[in-house]
């Protein structure tokens, strides 16, 4: 069974929606915890969109279980990993116009500059895993600049219009799984990942971990809006 990290930076969007200081995203890390997740995923990003630096260091100290941080291989990022030390770094593509992480780092073509990346963060004793594509060539080329792990990139097969289709992205995910399985390198796997899809990856028993944001916020907004209009209506009778 794989372990679950849930990303709370739809929290933060929210929060930022408004310039306030709720929903703060450390609460939702500690009520995400006593649910029962395995860890917490946030994303640091250059423009601070929605998790911001404060956060960060809060979540490293009240974080129990794991705590995941995605950024791209920058220095600043690098220096603020060091500092805050969290138990693993994911590297992620970063593009400013995106609205989500669209697609797997180029690990073939960015192979010294993640290699550096990563022997910086390893000296501060931080594990890293890449975002990858499921592709061979990126896998093979993860094991040569040392990642740890590679978190497999799953919006191709969520985002299948068709079963057929969907069938196809899976067969490239299982492809993938093998090849890192033989390269002795941990697999997580994430993107788009909902309450319908995550039933064939979840299966896939060499994916030690799936990491999940949007679907689960989201379900948080709508299952927890009922209870939400009840006590506002208490109150105001
Ligand atoms: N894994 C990585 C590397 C991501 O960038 C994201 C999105 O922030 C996720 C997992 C979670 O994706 P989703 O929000 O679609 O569940």
């Amino acid at each position: 069974m794989p372990r679950l990290g849930v990303n709370i930076d739809h929290v933060a969007t929210v929060r930022q929606a408004r310039g306030v200081a709720f929903p703060d995203p450390v609460t939702a890390a500690s009520i995400v915890e006593l649910a029962g997740a395995d860890g917490i995923v946030c994303h640091l990003r250059e423009d601070r969109r929605h998790i911001q630096d404060r956060d960060l260091r809060i979540l490293r100290e009240i974080v129990q279980t794991q705590l995941n941080l995605e950024m791209a291989a920058t220095e600043e990022m690098i220096r603020i990993a060091l500092m805050t030390k969290p138990d693993i770094v994911t590297l992620v593509p970063e593009k400013r116009e995106e609205l989500t992480t669209e697609g797997g780092l180029d690990v073939v073509k960015n192979f010294r500059s993640l290699k550096k990346a990563i022997q910086q963060l390893r000296k501060g004793n931080i594990p890293v895993s890449l975002f990858v594509d499921p592709e061979r060539n990126q896998i093979k080329a993860s094991e040569g600049v040392e990642a740890e792990a590679i978190e497999i990139h799953t919006g191709h097969y969520c985002e299948a219009k068709t079963f057929a289709q969907a069938d196809d992205e899976l067969k490239r995910i299982l492809d993938a799984v093998g090849e890192a399985s033989r390269r002795d390198l941990r697999i997580a796997a994430g993107h788009g990942l909902n309450y319908v899809n995550v039933r064939r990856i979840a299966e896939i028993k060499e994916i030690e971990e799936l990491n999940i944001g949007h679907s689960i916020i989201a379900r948080g907004v709508l299952v927890g809006l009922d209870r939400a209009v009840r006590e506002m209506i208490e109150l105001i009778r």
